[in-house]
């Protein structure tokens, strides 16, 4: 069976965004492959947070993947932090990396323009243990969004440096980037990715329908003066974000969606968007509230995960130990 992994920061509640870039096509993938999904909390620590909160975060994470759909007996659930191997072998792979390599990656430029007063060193080699993440299990592919590309592209290239200098050590995997959701634009500024930091034009997954539907209805359109239901990303970025966030919930094509509004315009087509979120959302969000209630399970879950993910990371550590030249234990 081919292998996959992915991670998501618990930097802030999870949105639309991290849904349909990541978590849907995780769960829609999980049946043909040996699938690894942890919680990037090392990587969270990058930006300063409220240790409660992080804790709280974390655990509201792992409920929701299990209610989008990601069945803890076939899948392996694990919370980044309980797997030592992770910032091993991201040191091993800092020594491997390169200055220059490390300064070109636009989300630490964006990051250290965001936190300028703690630009921190575990901020600047973050690409680093996100390689040791990804490398440790040999997956084969890596689903993520549109914006961690370059991540996964440098890993590819770390890898392929250290497999070249100490023979086949690392398998070099592929991103695998979805067609619809790969990049939600928030719906209050269609020029930026949806982000937590703009609340207003985020939909978080645990939020009410009535505060669903308010940013949808106050989502921007296109100050056109035909105010026709029509994709085009450049000339109408805010309605063709809502066609894209309708097209990847319901399958339907762009085509399609512009002759079911075609004549009715921005105002009929946003509320209709909006109920499709909500009722994609309300199960979910049902779902992670039970589970919640129940923090026994949620740690057998996590806990059983760590130890399966750990048994599989040591291989390849101590692989790489042994050929950087490391005395064995
Ligand atoms: P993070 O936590 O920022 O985002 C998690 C996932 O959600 C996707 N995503 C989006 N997709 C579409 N539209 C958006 N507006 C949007 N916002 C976020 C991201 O592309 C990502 O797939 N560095 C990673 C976490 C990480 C990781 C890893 C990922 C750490 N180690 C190893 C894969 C493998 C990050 O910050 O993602």
């Amino acid at each position: 069976k081919k292998v996959l992994l992915s991670g998501i920061q618990p930097s802030g509640d999870l949105h639309l965004g991290n849904y349909l870039g990541a978590i849907k096509n995780w769960a829609e993938l999980s049946d043909q492959f040996d699938c690894y999904w942890f919680m990037a909390d090392l990587h969270t620590i990058t930006v300063r947070q409220e240790a409660a909160e992080l804790r709280r975060r974390t655990l509201t994470q792992i409920a929701t993947y299990i209610a989008c759909g990601l069945d803890p007996e076939k899948n392996t659930i694990f919370v980044q932090s309980h797997v030592h191997q992770h910032a091993e072998l991201g040191w091993v792979l800092a020594c491997h990396t390169m200055f220059g390599e490390l300064s070109r990656m636009t989300q630490f430029k964006d990051k250290a323009a965001k936190h300028a007063d703690n630009i921190n060193a575990g901020l600047f080699t973050y690409p680093c243990l996100m390689a040791a993440d990804i490398l440790l299990y040999q997956p084969d592919f890596v689903p993520v969004g549109e914006d961690q590309k370059q991540h996964v592209e440098i890993c590819r290239d770390v890898a392929t440096r250290f497999n070249h200098l100490h023979g086949d050590v690392f398998k070099v995997p592929q991103p695998y980037i979805p067609k619809a959701g790969a990049r939600v634009m928030s719906l209050n500024q269609p020029d930026t990715k949806m982000s937590k930091s703009i609340p207003e034009g985020c939909v978080f997954l645990m939020e009410k329908p009535e505060d669903i539907m308010r940013k949808f209805k106050r989502a921007i359109t296109d100050s056109d003066t035909e105010r026709c239901v029509h994709y085009d990303r450049e000339a109408k970025p805010g309605v063709s974000n809502l066609m894209s966030i309708y097209s990847a919930i319901t399958g339907e094509s762009y085509e399609a969606i512009e002759a079911q509004f075609e004549g009715k315009g921005y105002g009929a087509f946003k509320p209709v968007v909006g109920e499709a979120v909500v009722e994609l959302l309300r199960p979910i969000r049902e779902e992670t509230q039970r589970l919640l209630a129940d923090k026994a399970y949620l740690e057998g879950v996590y806990r059983a995960g760590a130890e399966k993910a750990a048994y599989v990371a040591e291989k390849t550590l101590r692989k790489v130990y042994k050929k950087v030249g490391f005395l064995p234990r």
